[in-house]
């Protein structure tokens, strides 16, 4: 495998930043991850849009145009032969001294680029659907940016590892759904309406979910973008995850509550279809 490091395109197992970048010490940086399927990037703007968004609501530098991050990543993705996939791409405020404060103006931020390839799931296992836990939302105020401190959720993703679970959803002090740990939510009424978090400052607003709302629209599915409670999951007709990595994963266990009969909701799947669709 290759790695693109600041400039350079080097062996997987040699690619490293100083051990004062800012990423490393502070959690200083933001990143995106983009899917790859047969061989073309998926909603490869939007991506760029929301990354330079993080950037910007951090004031990071930008690191380069645009066309010469598509470059990269296309790079990163032919050097490593990638067919089906992911892409990785992490910039930080860059290397200097330790210290609060942001570095002096001119301080060149860190790039990072990787890529590898990824197994798309078996339909059965996609049909068998996941469960979900539920925890406490206990990140920051400033969720919508897609910054690289992610604590919270690695400690929530182990504990939903731990108790045999794929993802958690977190849960805020209104006892409302905000999004899972790398996923954002979704449930399916019993009236059948397609219901997701509005995107403020308390989710990131999943590129797979705008496709998602787009589809909906397209294909004449009901939906609204409104909080929806835990206890109103629990007794919700469908339930999904999206995300790059997940697509559209049906939920069918909601803590120790089965949702709907168990089996992936039909509209889930049709979601999956659909954006698998649209992917191809
Ligand atoms: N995670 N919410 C959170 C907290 C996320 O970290 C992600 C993405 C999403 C879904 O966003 P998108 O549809 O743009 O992938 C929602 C990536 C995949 C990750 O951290 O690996």
């Amino acid at each position: 495998r290759i790695a693109y490091v600041n400039g350079r395109y080097v062996p997987h197992g040699d690619a490293a930043v100083h051990v004062e970048d800012r990423g490393y010490q502070f959690a200083d940086g933001v990143y995106e991850v983009v899917t790859v399927v047969n061989g073309r990037l998926v909603d490869e703007d939007p991506h760029l849009d929301r990354l330079w968004r993080s950037l910007g609501e951090l004031r990071i530098d930008v690191p380069m145009s645009r066309a010469a991050m598509k470059a990269i990543t296309r790079e990163v993705i032919r050097r490593n032969l990638i067919k089906t996939g992911l892409v990785y791409m992490q910039v930080t405020r860059g290397v200097a001294r330790r210290d609060h404060p942001f570095p002096k103006p001119g301080t060149p931020p860190s790039v990072v680029m990787t890529a590898k390839h990824v197994r798309l799931p078996s339909r059965q296992k996609v049909e068998d659907g996941v469960k979900v836990i539920s925890i406490r939302d206990i990140r920051w105020e400033r969720c919508d940016i897609k910054t690289v401190g992610l604590l919270p959720n690695i400690l929530g993703k182990q504990q939903a590892r731990e108790a045999g679970a794929t993802e958690a959803w977190q849960v805020d002090d209104d006892g409302m759904v905000t999004e899972g740990t790398s996923t954002n939510a979704w449930i399916i009424t019993q009236e059948g309406e397609l219901v997701t978090r509005p995107a403020t400052n308390d989710i990131l607003n999943g590129i797979t979910r705008l496709r998602i709302l787009k589809l909906a629209a397209e294909e004449g599915v009901k939906f609204v973008e409104r909080p929806f409670s835990l206890e109103e999951a629990l007794t919700a007709r469908e339930a999904f995850i999206s995300s790059a990595t997940s697509f559209v994963t049906p939920v069918t266990q909601i803590n120790d509550t089965v949702v709907g009969n168990g089996k992936a909701g039909s509209l889930s799947l049709k979601m999956r279809d659909w954006y698998e669709g649209f992917m191809d």
